[in-house]
């Protein structure tokens, strides 16, 4: 697959190497709903809510976003404007109210939509536990931080009332503190669950933004890419195995 790459100006287009697994639903799913959920601003809902788009659109799945952060003043619309800067390429995004989702989900079905990320203001509790009951998976962004430690505690009060599968991601780890990357595993692991694969802080995933691109398109096989497709992968292995359990 032939993908297209902007690096420094310079347009060009990047064949992927061979050895990139294609990354396929899990087997008991016919479509995916993703929900990035956090009761925290800033913990990167956006950004790996795209850059997951992205990574499961280069696989293949046909990859819509709705973007529920569009109201108000506080609305960041981030994941609108990413589709302004990206034009109409490959993953279609729309906005959406959050407790309207049931709507906007059944209309991506009718569609053939088979992965559907939903990002969200991180505000609305009440919407979002409409919105978790719909959804496969819940993905919470945060940080190896204390402060984000304990601000994930509105988030899992959710947990506690859904069935829906659900697990923090850590995001924004910075590489040479592997020791606290593993402690924070583990308090988050105390709290509830949390995935074996981090995301680390990389100016990749603010360039790949800017240009309205994910990381597995703007810099392929690279290690940003490479951390959304463990990610993805260990999403779907988890949403399969609570499924079959
Ligand atoms: N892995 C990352 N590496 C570098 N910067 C990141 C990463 N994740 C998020 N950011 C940056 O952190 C800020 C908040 O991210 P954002 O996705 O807007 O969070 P949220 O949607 O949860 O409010 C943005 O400036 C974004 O570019
Ligand atoms: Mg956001």
């Amino acid at each position: 697959m032939a993908v297209y790459i902007n690096q420094g100006g310079q347009d060009s287009v990047m064949p992927r190497s061979h050895d990139t697994k294609p990354i396929q639903l899990p087997p008991s799913f016919n479509r995916f709903i993703l929900l990035m959920g956090a009761s925290k601003g800033g913990s990167g809902k956006s950004t790996l809510g795209v850059n997951l788009a992205v990574t499961a659109y280069v696989c293949g799945l046909k990859t819509i976003i709705f973007d529920t952060d569009i109201e108000g003043d506080s609305g960041q619309q981030s994941c609108m404007r990413w589709a302004k800067l990206r034009g109409a390429d490959g993953v279609v995004v729309r906005r959406a109210r959050l407790e309207r989702i049931d709507e906007a989900i059944l209309w991506a079905e009718r569609n053939g939509f088979t992965f559907i990320v939903i990002d969200t203001p991180g505000r609305d509790m009440a919407g979002m536990k409409q919105a978790l009951n719909l959804a496969d998976f819940m993905l919470t962004p945060s940080q190896p931080s204390p402060l984000d430690l304990q601000a994930t505690e509105p988030i899992r009060r959710l947990w506690a009332v859904s069935t829906t599968p659900s697990s923090i991601a850590l995001n924004m780890v910075i590489r040479d503190t592997l020791p606290r990357t593993r402690h924070y595993v583990a308090r988050y692991a105390e709290q509830g669950a949390v995935l074996p694969a981090f995301v680390g802080r990389r100016v990749q995933y603010m360039d790949a933004m800017e240009r309205g691109l994910g990381v597995s398109e703007y810099m392929p096989d690279d290690i940003g890419d490479r951390e959304m497709r463990q990610l993805l992968t260990a999403i779907f292995a988890e949403a399969q195995k609570r499924k079959a359990a």
